[in-house]
């Protein structure tokens, strides 16, 4: 952990900042063991290998057994081999959301639940200053590996409903397929909520959610799990307008095109393919029906 990379962090029970290191190893440049401690409350925060760790462990029920599920899934399985369909999802949903934070030069991003950091490695490419948090370690140390350094990436180990932010602090915050894994409608607007306060007033929120589309209506309720047992909720587009009731200039839009014959096709097509998904996800009406995702786009 370089010491600059203290300004972004502020005590998750209190928003005290800046938080005091009391570092044991240096590794060159890095703060690599130690502590970081809340002037207010006196709480204390370690790092361990250069990434802080916020998670309140040592309060009871600090996370829903769902989460808990979830968190030990999300270490266990980092990389899952992905199919070319898969690929093609995944390139469609980056592309929107580049698009969403274009005009954006050199800002600062927080990835929140950024994985193994699929799109905090694209936002520092473009020059970026990217703050990554996400409760599984694992996917964190290995985001890290892969950006060899970079000092524009700060990472911490964090829930986000407790996340260590101070606010007013984001020129954008990118929040991809992970609102929808919270259990509860209480934890999902806890989270839109923090994500709000660390924007800078006129800061964009760019967020992906599960739709709750025709084939997901077909399968069942809008609660259901993946094989791997990971809770998850689908949105209708009026329940996300709801819960993003404290943003201005909402735009919702489909992303990644499910209609039957398509679904087949487009993937196996590159570029041709991601386009075609996108005309077809553009119709509201298509989009409610087929798409895979919501993309929102949003102001403070
Ligand atoms: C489906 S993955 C998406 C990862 C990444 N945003 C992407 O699109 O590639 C969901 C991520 O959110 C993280 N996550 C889920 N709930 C979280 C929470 N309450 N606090 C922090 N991270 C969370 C998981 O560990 C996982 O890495
Ligand atoms: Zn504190």
């Amino acid at each position: 952990m370089l010491i600059s990379s203290l300004r972004h962090w502020a005590c998750p029970r209190d928003g005290a900042f800046p938080l005091r290191p009391r570092v044991e190893t240096w590794q060159r440049d890095e703060a690599w063991e130690g502590r970081l401690e809340c002037p207010a409350c006196g709480c204390a925060y370690s790092f361990r290998q250069g990434l802080p760790n916020f998670l309140p462990r040592d309060e009871p029920g600090w996370l829903e057994p769902d989460q808990q599920l979830e968190l030990v899934e999300r270490n266990r399985a980092l990389m899952m081999p992905r199919t070319g369909r898969q690929l093609h999802d995944e390139r469609v949903e980056e592309a929107a959301v580049l698009r969403c934070l274009a005009g954006l030069r050199r800002g600062r991003i927080l990835d929140a639940g950024c994985g193994v950091g699929r799109m905090s490695l694209r936002l520092l490419r473009r020059g970026h200053e990217v703050v990554a948090l996400d409760f599984a370690a694992g996917r964190l140390l290995h985001l890290r590996a892969l950006a060899d350094g970079r000092p524009q990436l700060n990472c911490a180990v964090a829930e986000l409903t407790h996340a260590p932010l101070r606010a007013c602090h984001f020129d954008a915050v990118v929040c991809l397929q992970v609102l929808e894994h919270l259990p509860t409608p209480e934890l999902r607007q806890a989270l839109l909520d923090r994500l709000r306060l660390a924007l800078l007033p006129g800061g964009r929120l760019v967020l992906t959610v599960y739709n709750y589309n025709r084939a997901r209506r077909r399968a069942g309720a809008p609660d259901a799990r993946h094989d791997s047992g990971i809770f998850y909720h689908c949105y209708t587009e009026t329940e996300l307008r709801q819960d993003l009731h404290g943003f201005r200039s909402l735009r919702l839009r489909g992303l990644v095109c499910r209609l039957p014959a398509a679904y087949r096709l487009l993937g196996h097509a590159g570029v041709l393919g991601r386009r075609l998904d996108r005309a077809l996800t553009l119709p509201g009406w298509l989009a409610r029906g087929w798409a895979h995702l919501w993309l929102v786009q949003a102001v403070k």
